[in-house]
């Protein structure tokens, strides 16, 4: 067992998109934003901590977008997983690994993870009806199976569900199926698959969610309700190519489903990052030591995998740990309708670079449309709005009239020699601001966390413009001095509070300020003095409206995903299946 944790250890992990789309400002809010900011909050914390995300590249929605893009799926998801890596590291997202289910360790993981449940019994052998693809040799998931609606008579109904009467569908049921990749007529095959037992893990996992007090309403509600419907056996495995390999003798040639395998590549994520790291066994500290929290960050279409299906996984297995907290996050939408890439409709994250903003521009506004309890809007005229009359007008203003003060009248260097009962009462009221920020950062509610932080700015600006220290300069320069170290202190308040929201402004305003010690509050002493070391620069600028038109001239466009691969076609790329 690794070493224990002295101020206890924190797993954050971020749901593993496809590798069959690029993310954009919805997936980005709804996911990795707000475990990014949590994942720097419990560093900050001196938590031991591990931020750990990748990509879910396995199964069908990688084989089948290679299909339709006519390249292989190890093409697509080569290109894909660094096209996402590098948005996420544009936005600042700060990953200690971010993986790929690819990747050797997680083959290795799942099938380990697989041969555990199977020997304790939590699997079966059984059989499915599935629609097959002969020209393209490959078992149709359901929605890929198209054809007319047996109840309305709607004929692109798909094999899931009818879209014009909303009933829930099996394929076999569609009459005149066809293939959504071809068009061709898909034969139904019997197959042979395995089958998690689901109800062998239902009263564990009734008991466990029963103890989830803490846990936002919507996502007990949702785990809640699928345990009231009794949860009924569920098929592990496919009839693909690509994906981790079943290790057992009848089942070769298929692979594991992609909502089995994904979930383990949190397991085999935090190896691979341990083992690269120099510390192979600091992984089980995170896995298997009962006290370290496990916080998941997921959109709400995730959430019965993150409640039901995972943590059944993990009672069959036995040992890992459980979700402290499953935290669940709702939509967001652009401008009122829902995010659509065919329509150009929403913001799009391989253009927004482009746009020429510095990333915690955006991420300040990205904050405040984290859907943490219901849907959110991206509205540009917010984005302005926002950015001008709060992180420009009240935090950046505050910072750099001090600064700038500092600089301009005392050459950057300010001490404090006593302390009035109206500075005291000042900095109680910040430290106060700053611990009910830290407290609503603990509970994941990051939009109330932010802020307090303005709070703490808007005392620091009211404070600056009632002493008039423009006017104290010239008629007692050692009390404007007390004034101006205490502004000073309250700015260095502000960017040890903004580090988890704005990591690269936070740190320009600390270098600036010269602190050493840039834990969370209560940690931290009142400084004696200070030492400007250059002279400030404005912090944030103003939007201006072109600059804005601008932005969502570029960031509105999306880049098809052919495009992507334009460049490769050529001799050796492999069209359809034959590649695989
Ligand atoms: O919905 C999705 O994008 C899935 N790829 C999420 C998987 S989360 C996890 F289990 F890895
Ligand atoms: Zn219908």
């Amino acid at each position: 067992m690794a070493r224990r944790a002295k101020k206890g250890r924190v797993l954050v992990l971020c749901a593993l998109p496809y590798t069959n789309g690029v993310p954009h400002i919805g997936n980005l809010v709804g996911s990795h934003l707000p475990a990014d900011i949590f994942a720097r909050y419990c560093r900050l914390k001196g938590v031991e901590t591990a931020f750990i995300g990748g990509t879910d590249e396995n199964g069908t929605p990688t084989e089948v977008s290679a299909l339709e893009l006519k390249i292989t799926p190890k093409e697509l998801t080569d290109e894909l997983y660094e096209v996402h890596r590098s948005i996420y590291e544009w936005f600042g997202i700060s990953y200690d690994n971010f993986s790929r289910t690819s990747n050797p360790t997680h083959h290795s993981t799942t099938q380990d993870f697989f041969r555990v449940i199977y020997r304790k019994g939590y699997v079966s052998e059984g059989v499915q009806r599935l629609p097959y693809c002969e020209k393209d040799r490959i078992f149709l998931p359901d929605r890929y199976v198209e054809g007319t609606c047996p109840v309305c008579g709607y004929q692109f109904a798909r094999g899931d569900q009818c879209e014009n009467c909303s009933t829930l569908l099996d394929p076999v049921q569609l009459v005149n199926p066809r293939c959504k990749v071809d068009g061709s007529a898909p034969v139904f095959k019997d197959s042979g698959q395995l089958f998690l037992e689901l109800g062998k893990v239902q009263k564990r996992l009734e008991e466990w969610i029963s103890t989830r007090k803490a846990w936002r309403s919507q996502v007990v509600a949702l785990a809640e309700g699928w345990l009231k419907e009794g949860l009924k056996k569920r098929s592990i495995t496919r009839d693909l190519r690509w994906g981790v390999p079943v290790p057992l003798k009848g089942f070769e040639g298929k692979v594991f489903y992609v909502w089995f395998d994904a979930p383990i590549g949190y397991i085999s994520a935090t190896k691979e990052w341990a083992v690269a790291s120099g510390k192979e066994d600091e992984w089980k500290g995170f896995w298997l030591d009962k006290r370290t929290r496990v916080y998941n960050f997921l959109g709400k279409d995730n959430i019965p995998f993150h409640t039901i299906f995972w943590p059944g996984m993990l009672f069959a297995h036995g040992g890992f740990n459980l979700p402290y907290d499953v935290v669940g996050l709702q939509f967001c939408n652009y401008e009122g309708d829902k995010i659509s890439k065919s329509r150009n409709q929403g913001v799009f994250c391989e253009s927004v670079p482009e746009a020429g903003l510095d990333p915690d521009i955006w991420r300040y506004y990205l904050i405040h449309i984290i859907p943490e309890t219901r849907d959110t809007d991206f509205k540009w005229e917010e984005f302005k709005s926002r950015v001008n009359n709060e992180l420009v007008a009240n935090i950046g203003n505050f910072v750099h009239r001090t600064t700038t003060f500092a600089w301009n009248n005392f050459g950057g260097e300010v001490t404090r020699k006593r302390w009035t009962a109206e500075e005291r009462e000042l900095l109680r009221r910040a430290s106060a601001l700053a611990r009910e920020a830290e407290g609503l950062l603990e509970s994941v509610h990051f939009r109330d966390a932010l802020s307090r932080v303005l709070a703490v700015a808007d005392l620091g600006n009211e404070f600056f413009q009632r002493k008039q220290p423009w006017k104290m300069i010239n008629e007692n320069r050692s009390d404007c001095e007390e004034v101006i170290h205490t502004c000073l202190l309250v700015a260095e308040q502000i960017g040890v509070l903004l580090q988890p929201f704005l990591p690269g402004s936070a740190k320009k305003v600390l270098d600036l300020l010269g602190t050493d010690d840039r834990s969370l509050a209560k940690a931290r002493k009142p400084r004696r003095a200070f030492k400007i070391a250059a002279a400030p620069q404005v912090p944030f600028k103003r939007l201006d409206e072109d600059q804005v038109q601008k932005a969502k001239a570029l960031a509105t466009r999306s880049r098809p995903m052919k495009d992507y691969f334009a460049a490769r076609k050529g001799p050796g790329s492999v069209a359809g299946l034959d590649g695989l």
